[in-house]
């Protein structure tokens, strides 16, 4: 199968509890268990693949029980997907609790997705793919190998930089053509790129001290499009959880509210977002508007269901779903 979108990024095996509250320090609490395959890589290939788009995944696990499970699961989902084996790493693992109502706290142990080298990512895995995805759960040494060489096969680069850890490498915006943070994400680019932190310097940020959530969230719509033109990458799309997604491109900017939707699960919603938005690319012909519209679709109808690349949308679904929203 030829795929269009590959997704180069983390698997991890998802342990998630739904309690009714999250626990304070200290205190033990009883919750309901569930466990499903998971990881942003991984998430995100499964919205595209559901999205009806042939999408590869490639990422790593180790020898143990989780990994051969990923391996199951990825087939009996219809996951196109390419597991390197490490035997020095665990899989990655997460432990997630979800509140009643559908927030999350997420811990990962990443394992075998940061021993993922640039030598285990054959050539041929570009051939055919018009957008090629990564995130921030691998080592970024190998992220912007991945990005380097996407750009140069003439792919559209996304990197959604997410879980932001504390050494995160601006230099991997060169190759990318698509940056998808979510606000937190946002505001630690902001603060490490020179043009941004410059740009905070003056009229009308310098006003606003600090610049915290709540500052991006005051923000007019042409101050926060002239702090992603200050990223220096083509297309920056924000996105603000309930409120939606802010797009901007070089000359255009527009926001897409979210919908509103019954919250079960907010976990991995943002993966759909992206893996939507891949898949949209491609079946919308490149037009990032089209395609943050249908991937904010893909990311409401997967919160109304509880788990991560369990909840991912089919295409039916989300047709159905779009001409029912589109038309009210
Ligand atoms: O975005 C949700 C994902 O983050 C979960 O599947 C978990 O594995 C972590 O990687």
């Amino acid at each position: 199968m030829k795929h269009s979108v590959l997704v180069i990024g983390s698997f991890v095996q998802d342990l998630a509890f739904d309690v009714k509250g999250f626990p304070r320090p200290g205190e033990t609490i009883i919750g309901d268990f569930r466990t499903n395959p998971g990881g942003k890589g991984y998430n995100q290939a499964v919205a595209a693949t559901r999205a009806g788009i042939p999408t590869l995944f490639l990422g790593a696990v180790g020898t143990d029980a989780f990994g051969t499970n990923a391996r199951k699961c990825a087939r009996a989902a219809g996951v196109h997907a390419h597991f390197v084996t490490k035997p020095k790493h665990a899989t990655g693992v997460a432990a997630i609790t979800v509140n009643a109502s559908g927030q999350n706290h997420i811990i990962i142990s990443p394992g075998a997705n940061f021993g993922l080298r640039p030598h285990d990512i054959p050539a041929k895995v570009y051939d055919s793919a018009q957008v090629v995805v990564c995130q921030g759960e691998c080592d970024y040494g190998t992220v912007a190998h991945v990005l380097r060489t996407a750009r140069r096969r003439g792919a559209i680069t996304v990197l959604n930089p997410a879980p932001m850890r504390p050494d995160f490498d601006p230099g991997l915006l060169r190759y990318t053509e698509v940056l998808i943070p979510n606000e937190s994400e946002f505001i630690t680019l902001v603060k490490l790129q020179p043009a941004c932190a410059a740009l905070l310097r003056t009229a009308p940020f310098n006003a606003q001290g600090e610049f915290t959530e709540s500052t991006l969230q005051s923000l007019k719509a042409d101050a926060l499009h002239r702090l992603c033109r200050a990223l220096e990458v083509p297309v920056v799309i924000v996105t603000l959880g309930a409120r939606g997604c802010f797009i901007s491109q070089p000359d255009v900017y527009t926001r897409i509210n979210a919908h509103e939707v019954e919250v079960v699960d907010t976990t991995g919603a943002g993966d759909a977002f992206v893996g939507g938005f891949a898949a949209g690319l491609v079946k919308f012909k490149h037009n990032v508007f089209e395609a943050a519209h249908y991937g904010n679709a893909v990311a409401a109808l997967s919160v109304m269901q509880p788990g991560t690349s369990t909840a991912m949308p089919i295409a039916r679904e989300i047709a159905r779903f779009l001409k029912k929203r589109d038309h009210a």
